[in-house]
């Protein structure tokens, strides 16, 4: 109970693992020194060697995690165990207690470690198989790259090739279309733009026309339709270029006179004619070979000196002013009018005697 008190708790727990077996695993903490020796075919635990366990149950004691040559130490201690079981019979068995090779591990181990694993099995071991023992609980023997048996490989299994299937054809791309040239697309903006201008301006020019229209409409609305009529006094030539008996037609057309050399109630002159009928005022005709003017419309007739005598015409034709003009010519004037039933041809200004 003295010694057991003197222990310290790293001693405690080497004790309790080596109780445990020397197979299991050495974890961190553990100590070689608390791993006793133990005789697995007789069951009884061999009397841990204190010098060899000396180092490692000091760490332990220490407080300090066991190194890999601790761990080799205690291995190699294992192995020595197992490999002089009959060295270690002849020695009483120790009772199973946990403080004594504990106790004894402070004795210097290092110093007769190699006496024990060269007496006991006199073979140089490496430190693989040293490992491989001491971690798996394999079998102890000396296992070298060199001796070490490959391990047969396992053939794998012939896998049947699939015939490769054919070729795929993969029709060509098609070819992507190309830009349109920069001088194509500035064509097409200019015509556009030459488009566009075009209309605009036809829209602007019809548009200036048509007000120019309107404001020749409008003015044209502004200002009166006068109608130019001829003068109402006009020349038709000398005396002498009307004999007796003569009904000049050519100034019908143009100022719609009839002048005449005809004899009336006795009295030979010259006078002017109005061609516009006294029934509904068309223009009769002359007819030279009856000596007579007939109107197309209603057929009235009238003689040479105007007066009327068949048709509808209820009065005879009238008279317009005539003179003889300062140059000698004779000019009438159809401003003045003179009638027959009235009295009015008996004015001298309606005739010019002959
Ligand atoms: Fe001359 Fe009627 S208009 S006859």
């Amino acid at each position: 109970m003295a010694e057991k008190k003197k222990m310290s708790v790293a001693e405690i727990l080497a004790a309790a693992r080596a109780e445990k077996g020397s197979a299991e695993p050495v974890k961190a903490g553990d100590t070689a020194a608390t791993e006793p020796a133990v005789d697995s075919a007789a069951g009884v635990e061999s009397p841990p060697s204190q010098p060899e366990k000396k180092p490692v149950a000091a760490k332990a004691a220490g407080g300090g995690r066991p190194s890999v040559a601790d761990i080799l130490a205690m291995a190699r201690q294992k192995g020595a165990a197992e490999g002089g079981a009959a060295a270690a019979k002849p020695e009483a068995p120790k009772p199973a207690s946990t403080a004594k090779p504990a106790a004894a591990k402070p004795a210097a181990a290092k110093s007769e470690k190699p006496a024990a694993t060269g007496g006991k099995t006199g073979v140089q071991r490496d430190t693989a198989s040293i490992l491989a023992a001491a971690r798996g609980g394999a079998k102890p023997g000396p296992v070298t790259k060199a001796e070490a048996v490959p391990r047969p490989v396992k053939p794998k299994p012939a896998v049947a090739k699939e015939p490769l299937a054919p070729a795929r054809v993969v029709p060509p791309m098609p070819s992507r279309p190309k830009p349109a040239a920069k001088s194509e697309v500035e064509d097409r903006r200019s015509f556009l733009s030459y488009a566009v201008g075009s209309f605009m301006a036809v829209g602007f020019t019809a548009l200036s026309v048509t007000g120019g229209l309107f404001s020749l409409g409008l003015a044209r609305f502004l200002f009166p339709n006068v109608l130019a009529e001829p003068p109402s006094r006009f020349k038709v030539g000398f005396k002498d270029g009307f004999p007796s008996g003569k009904v000049e037609t050519k100034f019908v057309a143009q100022y719609g006179v009839w002048v005449v050399n005809g004899d009336f109630q006795g009295e030979q002159q010259i006078y002017a004619l109005k061609t516009v009928c006294t029934h509904l005022g068309c223009t009769p005709n002359w007819l030279e070979a009856e000596q007579k003017f007939k109107c197309p419309c209603h057929g009235s007739g009238f003689y040479k000196d105007g007066i009327n005598f068949e048709g509808p015409a209820p009065r005879p034709l009238e008279r317009y002013a005539i003179r003889i003009a300062d140059d000698g010519q004779l000019e009438v004037d159809k401003s003045r009018a003179f009638q027959e039933e009235m009295g009015q041809w008996a004015d001298p200004s309606s005739f010019i005697p002959a």
